[in-house]
């Protein structure tokens, strides 16, 4: 089997990164985590990639100062360099324009900390306690230029516990992330599911 060359874009810790690096490992997962691009240089995911053999590189968005697609152009060149064919955002903190968007199209996975449509953006555990949801969970999606928007790949969902904290629902969300992020991507790497004109096609 030819595995697809992955790439993961992250700016924090990096614990989806690390779960997607582990799933890789199998014989038979159809993708490799061949780099670990990061735009901020104290990404703790930066080191834990390095540690587990996997390539990583740093585009600073900071050098390009307003430029956002000066940005996407340095980031998209290395990704071209290494031969990437699937990129995974895993906690990447920069919002990307459409014409980058548009160059990755079906091949851009991003996950989200709620189940989409609900939720999107940031604060999502917070917000879900607030609204009184009584399950909210993890998404995996196709990018599209609309924040949070894209075809969804994969969802799961767990229940909200009256007495829930955000902190504690954060961490049974991420334990959800960790295992759906990776099914997700052996989906698409496998070309079970892709995208199409309006949505994530499985069938
Ligand atoms: C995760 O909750 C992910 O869903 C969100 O950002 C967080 C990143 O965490 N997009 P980590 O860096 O993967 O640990």
């Amino acid at each position: 089997m030819v595995k697809k060359r992955v790439a993961i874009l992250i700016s924090g810790r990096g614990s989806n990164m690390a779960a997607l690096i582990e799933a890789a490992k199998v014989d038979d997962y159809p993708a490799e985590i061949a780099l670990v691009v990061s735009n901020r240089a104290d990404a703790a995911g930066l080191s834990r990639a390095r540690d587990q053999g996997v390539a990583t590189a740093l585009v600073d968005h900071r050098n390009f100062g307003e430029d956002r697609e000066a940005f996407e152009r340095a980031l998209d060149e290395i990704l071209h360099a290494n031969r990437i064919e699937i990129v995974c955002l895993a906690g990447f903190m920069r919002v990307l324009t459409p014409w980058f968007v548009g160059r990755w199209s079906g091949r851009l996975l991003n996950i989200h900390p709620a189940l989409l449509p609900h939720f999107k953006g940031l604060d999502t555990h917070r917000r879900a306690i607030a609204s009184g949801a009584k399950r909210h969970g993890a998404t995996v999606h196709f990018v599209v230029a609309e924040i949070d928007a894209g075809p969804i790949i994969a969802q799961e969902a767990i229940d909200v516990r009256d007495d829930d904290t955000e902190a504690a629902l954060a961490e049974r969300v991420l334990e959800v992330e960790h295992r759906l992020y990776p099914r997700a991507l052996r989906e698409v790497a496998a070309g079970r599911t892709k995208l199409t004109a309006s949505r994530a096609d499985n069938g």
